[in-house]
């Protein structure tokens, strides 16, 4: 209720503010003439767009282009503006087309904040037409200036990026003027982001530690053009192009460069009237760079996508903005390498501002290389899988810093000794940022007092009040927009490595598959050799009936999960009817082939059951397009040569079947028997929480080495019944030892191919940790990552 209260008030301000008085509405602004702050031009012949003079702030006016209509819960959607840096005064301010050509913004007759530079001496009309550009053309047709060569943050169907134009992000979500991060050819031709801040700036996007064509773009085309068409496909000369998800016509869209770095389409969805992400450049919001300034920490947060933190030792620089990120709480004498010690964070990455990389290196020689440099801050030691040893990273800045279970290298902070201690097994600090960090208000001058004052006095309280609700409902909007359209998003980018395939290149590959290796999951599976020499593993997929698009959209997103716990895709083919997907190929098969084979020890066991959580803590909550996976079982997971496990067949529910977490709109259960949450049996909304109920079998399967699926009837029980056989046996085990987690319970529960080697504490955390898992009610289940947060404490606190 208190959300409806707020929609009507936010309607109420957004209608009544910047127009307080009747609005003129005109088609074209004339030699001669001016528009004031009154005056609205409307966009011919339908009336799809205005400008006029936007409020952004307390009598703060930019000269703006909108969507007419109200769409997003009541506000405006703004397409471009005029000098955003510069607002105007609301009275006396004027857009006007001189005799002399020029189109010029002033404030309050004072000083001009805006000009178009153009000269003429003919007639001149300014006219808004229907796609959104604003265009001064004398009366031949001839055009002297137009809005769409200019853009600020938005690209509309049509208008093209060039060479001579760059997108710039607003700096908040309700402060307009411009932010930190650009869009841009850069001089070797190719369209990139930038982050710009405060303090470091840098590319951010495509990935600047790759060279240009592994990133899939071309150097060689310096024509510099990018556009997104009607249809909803972005080609820029680089060769970078993608489709959105809805690719096709009649729909409105817009290409905008979001002011938290990422790079998004927006579709209109009509029944809704709601703009929803069709497309975005980055999955992972804390890989988007600077976001969280200096000495800070990006962590994803499953309800609004990012949180930002301070590195330990550090406090945040500016209350009311995160761009400033964090300094030292500390100060650390520069002659004294005694003074300064060395806090491990895990799973931590600091990207850039080595000092140096240093191979082959050992802990000690890395800690004496950072102390012997006086900036250092810190350095990341990564273990090279490829050479068998480690690499030293110190570091001169901590910037672009974020925490993820997917990156398995710790950082080491440098900090004075007398602070380590304080630090030990303390949990990160989370500051919040001030609920007034953006309310808007900016005093002009020229401010006359008058007979509104009334008005104004009651506008001055409806704003006190309406601020902070404002404030917390573009803050809720934020979150929801982020939240529900997070599984529409999808990406058709083709990662690195990541390729086409022809049926026929496949075919021969597979021996014209005749080597089949495994069945399930809505399709076959072969073995092939790649002509590199690749041995993959061939799927096709057998009800896949959506449309080439559809597909490619949905799966240029599955290619794009890259985590060393899920099975890694190298490609697909799309011909015809045929749509197969190609991954690496696992020497060891499933879990299930393993299980009972007596290669799994008591430790492989332990690293299944974490890396399995890993796999899907990754699906579930690092990519902000969140996957189910909808079919978690021990045939589902692949063990590579060192019998760490992959999660495989990730994503195909997507693939499969369009759409949401709706169990209606899944074609039919997805799923297997014995290893399904009782959500599908009751017909319950479909989570997360399904994967994580599958999750406790396969963890109580691991342990016991017994199958759920095993024993009588299996034809008439109900599919969630059975594995509740599983979990009440395992109960009663331990039931029968009176809570006492005794090596005997535990010895009568544990598979006995391993009871003669198992330690009783991890077997006690893997038993409660199922269990949890396994709850009826799935809000009393876990996420993926506190299981692995909870697997990895008992690691830690072994070694
Ligand atoms: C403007 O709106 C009309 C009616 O809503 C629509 O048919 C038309 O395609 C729109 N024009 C553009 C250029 O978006
Ligand atoms: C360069 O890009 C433009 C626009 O995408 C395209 O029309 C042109 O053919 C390209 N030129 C070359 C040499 O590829
Ligand atoms: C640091 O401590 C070591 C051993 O305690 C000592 O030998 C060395 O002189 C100290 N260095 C400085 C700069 O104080
Ligand atoms: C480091 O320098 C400061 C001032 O320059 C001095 O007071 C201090 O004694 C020095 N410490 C060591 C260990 O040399
Ligand atoms: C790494 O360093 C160690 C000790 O310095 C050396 O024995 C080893 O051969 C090195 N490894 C490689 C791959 O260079
Ligand atoms: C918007 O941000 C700019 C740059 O940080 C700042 O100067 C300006 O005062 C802000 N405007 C409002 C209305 O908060
Ligand atoms: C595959 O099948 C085609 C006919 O369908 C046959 O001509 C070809 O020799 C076969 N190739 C192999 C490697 O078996
Ligand atoms: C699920 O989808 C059906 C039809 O598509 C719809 O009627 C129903 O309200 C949806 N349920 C939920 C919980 O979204």
């Amino acid at each position: 209720m208190g959300l409806f209260f707020n929609a009507i008030l936010i309607s109420v301000l957004a209608l009544s503010l910047p127009f307080l008085s009747s609005l003129k509405r005109t088609n074209s602004l004339s030699t001669g003439s001016s528009l004031s702050s009154q005056d609205v031009l409307i966009s011919k012949p339908h009336g799809n767009f205005t400008a006029g003079f936007f409020r952004v702030g307390e009598n703060a006016y930019c000269f703006s282009i909108w969507f007419t209509e109200l769409y997003d819960h009541g506000n405006y959607i703004i397409v471009w503006m005029a000098n955003r840096d510069r607002p105007v005064n609301g009275k006396h301010s004027r857009l006007s087309l001189l005799k002399s050509g020029n189109l010029v913004l002033a404030d309050a007759g004072q000083f001009t904040v805006w000009t178009s530079s153009t000269q003429s001496n003919s007639f001149l009309q300014l006219q808004l037409h229907d796609n959104g550009n604003l265009v001064l053309s004398n009366i031949d047709g001839g055009n002297l200036w137009q809005s769409f060569d200019c853009p600020t943050n938005t690209l509309l169907p049509g208008q093209s990026l060039t060479q001579n134009s760059v997108l710039i992000s607003s700096r908040s979500l309700t402060n307009y003027s411009s932010g930190f991060y650009k869009l841009y050819f850069d001089d070797d031709n190719v369209l990139s982001l930038l982050y710009d801040g405060p303090q470091r700036a840098g590319i951010s996007w495509p990935d600047p530690w790759k060279r240009s064509w592994d990133n899939g773009r071309s150097t060689y085309n310096n024509s510099k053009v990018a556009t997104l068409d009607s249809w909803g496909r972005f080609q820029s000369s680089d060769q970078f192009d993608f489709i959105t998800v809805d690719y096709g016509p009649g729909i409105q869209r817009r290409l905008t460069i979001d002011f938290d770095g990422n790079l998004r389409v927006y579709s209109l969805d009509m029944a809704s009237r709601n703009w929803k992400v069709t497309w975005q450049s980055s999955l992972q919001p804390c890989k988007v760079h600077g976001i969280c300034g200096e000495n800070s920490l990006c962590t994803y947060a499953h309800e609004t996508g990012r949180k930002c933190t301070c590195a330990p030792g550090y406090k945040i620089k500016s209350q009311k903005d995160w761009a400033y990120g964090c300094e030292p709480d500390f100060q650390l004498p520069c002659n004294d390498s005694n003074a300064s010690g060395f806090l491990l964070l895990q799973n931590v990455e600091f990207y850039g501002y080595d000092i140096g990389f240093f191979s082959n290196s050992t802990l000690d020689n890395c800690q004496n290389l950072c102390l012997n440099y006086c900036s250092c801050k810190g350095f990341q030691f990564k273990f090279d899988n490829d050479n068998g040893y480690y690499n030293c990273f110190p570091k001169t800045n901590l910037f672009n810093g974020y925490r993820s279970i997917g990156f398995d290298s710790p950082i080491y902070l440098r900090l004075p000794q007398s602070m380590l201690t304080s630090f030990d097994q303390k949990p990160l600090q989370q500051t919040n940022l001030k609920c007034t960090a953006d309310v808007v208000s900016l005093n002009r001058a020229y401010q006359k007092k008058g007979q509104y004052g009334w008005v104004k006095s009651f506008l001055w309280c409806t704003l006190a009040v309406g601020a902070f609700e404002i404030i917390c409902f573009f803050t809720y909007l934020f979150k929801t927009r982020r939240g529900s359209s997070a599984r529409k998003q999808g990406y058709t980018q083709v990662a690195t490595g990541f390729r086409k395939f022809t049926f026929a290149e496949l075919k021969k590959a597979s021996r014209n598959f005749s080597a089949e290796i495994g069945r399930g999951g809505g399709g076959i599976v072969y073995k092939g050799v790649l002509t590199d020499d690749r041995v993959a593993a061939i799927k096709c997929l057998n009800e896949a009936n959506q449309g080439e698009a559809e597909f490619l959209a949905e799966l240029s997103t599955i290619g794009k999960l890259n985590h060393m716990n899920l099975i890694e895709i190298w490609g697909y083919c799309v011909e015809g009817k045929h749509r197969l997907l190609v991954y690496e190929y696992m020497e060891h098969g499933s879990l299930a082939k393993n299980l009972h084979s007596g290669r799994l020890d008591w430790k492989k066991r332990y690293d299944i059951a974490l890396g399995i959580a890993k796999g899907l803590s990754y699906l579930h909550e690092e990519c902000l397009e969140w996957v189910l996976h909808c079919d978690v079982k021990p045939q589902n997971i692949l063990l590579d040569s060192n019998y760490q496990p992959k999660v495989a067949d990730f994503g195909l529910s997507k693939l499969l079947n369009r759409g949401g977490t709706n169990k209606s709109t899944f074609s039919g259960i997805r799923g297997t028997r014995g290893y399904m949450a009782p959500e599908w049996v009751f017909n319950l909304p479909i989570t997360s929480k399904v994967d994580v109920y599958s999750y406790g079998i396969v963890v109580l399967e691991l342990l016991t080495g017994r199958s759920p699926v095993e024993g009588r009837s299996m034809e008439e029980s109900t599919s969630a019944m059975e594995p509740r056989r599983l979990v009440t046996w395992v109960k009663e085990k331990m039931h029968a030892a009176n809570g006492r987690a005794s090596q005997t319970a535990i010895g009568k529960i544990v598979d006995p191919a391993v009871s003669a080697e198992f330690d009783v504490a991890r077997a006690e955390i893997l038993v409660q940790v199922a269990l949890q898992c396994l709850e009826e009610d799935k809000d009393a289940r876990p996420t993926m990552s506190r299981v692995v947060d909870t697997l990895l404490h008992q690691e830690s606190d072994e070694y």
